[in-house]
């Protein structure tokens, strides 16, 4: 099985941990990759195709991916710029050896890094929701809560500081998608899914990756999912099947007492493979099996 491959933006809801289970039942030789629910991107980066239709109703993150893979070619500048900021921030940052003053570490054992970096990052948040500096957007999501996107009623960024700062991992990330990037075509979309899908005119060898927000589970973009979204989603996967295009759809049917119903009837159709979540274990009977995770296709494939 592949390693686990990491996007820079540690979007919440990644498919990080997964799919290196899902990257295995994705076609081979796919012509044009469609992901209707970029997100971070953490799927996006496992595929070998040859061109890259990528979407998001999101505009901030759309936004984000633009802004990092412009420096593809010229990678030292990001990293110098990022950094240059950091420093003007007096944010914490393991990877420079920037680190938080043993005596707070001491006092504040596991949250040591909000404590230290709370009123510098309040006013990196200020300053952005000033100038609207995406550069300063993509460290309010590498040091916020939960690495989130969230913005009031005014379009003010007001998100807390999170217990991270910019380490190893984040800068291994950053130059991992900008190799990922550097030689592809990728084009961008923020359309609602319906109409990305709808818009598109699908050719033979092209297949759509769906990681849509899960009905039943709580997370900033799941709020605005509705059961008519859900609806809509299997009319539409109903609506490629038909037209023979190759599609496959993460989702979870069970999760902590709650049931997807509306899945659980329409998948019925469909080749579902199980996927073995942080949740459910296949080699530890004790753990609880209260949710599953489930790839959904509408294509038959041997394991690659
Ligand atoms: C589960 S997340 C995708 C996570 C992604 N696979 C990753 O690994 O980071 C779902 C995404 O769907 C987007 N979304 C929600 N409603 C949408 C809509 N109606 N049309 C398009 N995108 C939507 C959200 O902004 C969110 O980024």
């Amino acid at each position: 099985m592949k390693n686990k491959i990491r996007s820079p933006f540690f979007y919440v809801g990644d498919k990080y941990k997964i799919m290196p289970q899902i990257i295995e039942l994705f076609p081979s030789n796919i012509r044009n990759y469609y992901e209707a629910f970029l997100g971070g991107g953490s799927s996006v980066l496992y595929v070998e195709a040859e061109k890259y239709l990528l979407n998001d109703n999101n505009k901030n993150i759309i936004d984000l991916h633009k802004y990092i893979s412009s420096y593809s070619k010229k990678k030292e500048v990001l990293l110098d710029k990022l950094f240059k900021l950091i420093k003007k921030y007096q944010l914490s940052c393991s990877y420079l050896g920037l680190t938080v003053p043993e005596d707070l570490k001491k006092k504040y054992v596991k949250t040591y890094y909000s404590k230290f970096n709370k009123e510098n990052y309040s006013k990196l948040k200020n300053d952005y929701n000033e100038d609207k500096d995406i550069s300063k957007l993509y460290l309010l999501l590498i040091y916020g809560f939960n690495h989130m996107i969230r913005f009031n009623r005014n379009g003010d960024f007001n998100l807390p500081v999170g217990n991270v700062d910019f380490n190893k991992n984040v800068y291994e990330a950053i130059l991992n998608y900008l190799s990922f990037v550097e030689d592809k075509k990728i084009e961008y979309s923020t359309k609602d899914y319906v109409d990305f899908i709808k818009e598109t005119n699908f050719k033979e060898r092209d297949f759509i990756y769906l990681d849509p927000p899960y009905l039943i589970s709580n997370s900033e973009y799941n709020k605005n999912w509705t059961s008519e979204d859900e609806v809509r989603l299997y009319d539409l996967l109903d609506f490629l099947n038909e037209k023979n295009v190759y599609f496959g759809l993460s989702n979870m049917t069970d999760h902590k007492g709650n049931s997807n119903e509306i899945l659980k009837k329409r998948m019925k159709k469909y080749i579902v493979h199980e996927i073995e979540s942080n949740y459910i274990s296949r080699f530890d009977n004790t753990v609880k099996k209260n949710s599953r995770e489930v790839y959904v296709t509408n294509y038959g494939k041997e394991k690659r």
